[in-house]
């Protein structure tokens, strides 16, 4: 395989286009809704209406709108490729609906259907990167991928650039690891660049434990190869030949897709040994996770694919040093590897002109809760938590928004009054949140802030691997005063002995998973303590 076979093939691919394309999303969230059924459908009235000349109906992944679901798009695509200004995006397609749409394409009207209205800021205010060829691209298909650019970023590291060179590039982008804590990406590829180590591994952690989140899932449903090829120059840049995604045994759809374009990019010499005729070899495989949230955890990952039980370590050695089996290994998340062909094919500097000044480029997040618009939405860092909300979200539908969850079990919720918070990893920090991997969960006055730290404390409760006190016992602790609270039979006394426990599980656990357990319940204290004194009982006093 070289750039001129490459080109053949997106070539080939724009060639058998035809002038109209019905795209159906086939992610996870609009297959629930029904859109097997409708995809069956579409391609079934395709062919029995004979309009295959000048229709073609494609299986593509999320179109973001979840909550419209199933999606279907049409647009027309006679130049080749598809025209986004004159697409049509219907909503809540049903099966017996196809005929009108494919009847509609094929004659170049727009069905009588529910439309969704592609002008609204939910389209507009977003900044796809990560998430440019979700609901584009065909994810069964490693032609799509190269037609839309696929691997010409790996192409040009292998053959126009050292190393050094990638590893430089990455860290003058400004990239910052997705999975959370936001570490700078470039310092870490260099650390395993650096590391002397007989052998060194490339992982990525699709592991995505958080309640509600599901970028990671979406992006890997919707476009394997995105992620296999930021893995690919990953390995190049620190060395490695051998990668694994870990991703949970909950997410079959996205396993199967990407034990697909795994195959597919093996077949075309895209993985494997000597890729582009450079002296690289690069092989990856896929480590399916039983769903336990603290597998997530670096070093309790690591020792799931070796076969242990996943329980966290000590840290350091980090994995840059001590990683797989004892090797150097290099952790990144799912958007974070999504980021690197872009950041490649345009440039650190095109990356570095997005977001602030030290959060870069864009953020996903599974955008949920008492919102009108729920999905999936990349936004540029820098973009306030109102513009998300009121916005690209639409508002709360039913009245006022009271707080924004983000970072999930380990994050915090941020009041209506400080929604002009831009979204960075500082800003969020400084209000006692995170960025976390990506869940943001809007809330309004029927959420009470007890039971959403008791919620997020019972997760942590029970996600706990139990192998350090403060965080095994501590979490029980924790989640039984809330409980306690919530049913009034609390006493100011016990809202003390609470705080007191979320510093000792803060300092002292072993991992992240306990050292941000007390997180919810920090936060809501600081923006929210009325609600908690409103529960107490009141001190009796004898006459
Ligand atoms: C309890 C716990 C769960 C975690 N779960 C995930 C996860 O599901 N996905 C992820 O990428 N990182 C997760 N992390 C963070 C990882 O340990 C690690 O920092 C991350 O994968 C590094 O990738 P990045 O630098 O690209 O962010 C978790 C951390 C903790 C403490
Ligand atoms: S902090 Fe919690 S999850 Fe982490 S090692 Fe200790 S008990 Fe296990």
């Amino acid at each position: 395989m070289d750039k001129s076979e490459l080109q053949a093939i997106a070539g080939k691919e724009r060639g058998a286009r035809k002038p109209v394309c019905v795209s159906c999303c086939t992610a996870a969230g609009c297959l629930s809704a029904g859109g097997g059924d409708v995809m069956d459908s579409l391609r079934e009235e395709l062919s029995a209406s004979g309009a295959s000349q000048k229709v073609e109906v494609r299986a593509v992944g999320c179109m973001k709108l979840c909550s419209r679901g199933p999606l279907v798009r049409v647009e027309d695509t006679s130049d080749g490729r598809p025209v986004a200004d004159g697409a049509r995006l219907y909503e809540k397609i049903k099966p017996s609906q196809a005929p009108v749409l494919i009847r509609a394409a094929g004659e170049g009207e727009a069905a009588e259907l529910p439309m969704v209205d592609l002008s609204h800021p939910f389209f507009t205010r977003q900044r796809p990167i990560v998430l440019e060829n979700c609901g584009v691209v065909e994810p069964e298909r490693i032609e799509s991928y190269i037609e839309a650019d696929g691997y010409l970023a790996l192409h040009k590291v292998l053959r126009d650039m050292t190393p050094e060179e990638v590893v430089k590039t990455i860290t003058q982008s400004g990239l910052r690891g997705r999975g959370g804590a936001g570490f700078p990406t470039g310092i870490k590829w260099s650390l395993v660049a650096k590391a002397i180590s007989e052998k060194k591994y490339i992982v990525c952690n699709a592991d995505e434990g958080d309640p509600g989140a599901f970028m990671d899932r979406s992006v890997l449903e919707s476009d394997p190869h995105r992620v296999l090829e930021g893995m690919a120059i990953a390995a190049y840049a620190v060395g490695a030949s051998e990668g694994y995604i870990y991703i949970r045994g909950e997410y079959p759809l996205a396993i199967n897709r990407l034990q697909t374009a795994i195959r597919t990019a093996r077949r075309l010499g895209l993985l494997g040994s000597r890729i582009f005729e450079a002296p690289f070899d690069f092989n990856v495989d896929l480590r399916i996770g039983a769903g336990a949230f603290v597998c997530g955890e670096e070093t309790a990952l690591m020792a799931s694919i070796e076969g242990r039980r996943g329980n966290p370590s000590p840290r350091p050695p980090y994995p840059a040093e001590h990683g797989l089996w004892g090797h150097s290994t290099l952790i990144n998340n799912v958007e974070t590897f999504a980021n690197i062909a872009p950041i490649l094919r345009r440039g650190a500097e095109w990356f570095a002109s997005v977001g602030t000044e030290k959060s870069k480029g864009t953020k996903v997040f599974a955008l949920a809760g008492k919102i009108a618009n729920t999905g999936l939405i990349e936004v540029p860092m820098g973009i306030t938590l109102r513009e998300i909300v009121e916005e690209i979200g639409g508002g709360d539908p039913d009245g006022q928004v009271k707080a924004v969850q983000t970072g999930g079990p380990s994050g915090g919720c941020i009041p209506a009054r400080h929604l002009d918070t831009p979204v960075d990893y500082e800003s969020l920090a400084e209000l006692g949140s995170i960025m976390g991997s990506g869940g943001m969960i809007v809330m309004d006055d029927s959420n009470n802030m007890v039971d959403v730290a008791r919620f997020f404390m019972q997760f942590c409760m029970d996600e706990s691997c139990g192998k350090c006190l403060p965080c095994r016992a501590g979490t029980v602790q924790m989640h039984g005063l809330l409980e306690k609270i919530r049913d009034r039979r609390a006493t100011a006394d016990d809202l003390a002995l609470l705080e007191e426990l979320c510093d000792v599980v803060k300092y002292t656990s072993l991992c992240g998973l306990g050292q941000t357990a007390p997180n919810p319940v920090l936060s809501t204290l600081r923006f929210f303590r009325h609600e908690y004194e409103e529960l107490l009982q009141k001190e009796v006093t004898l006459a």
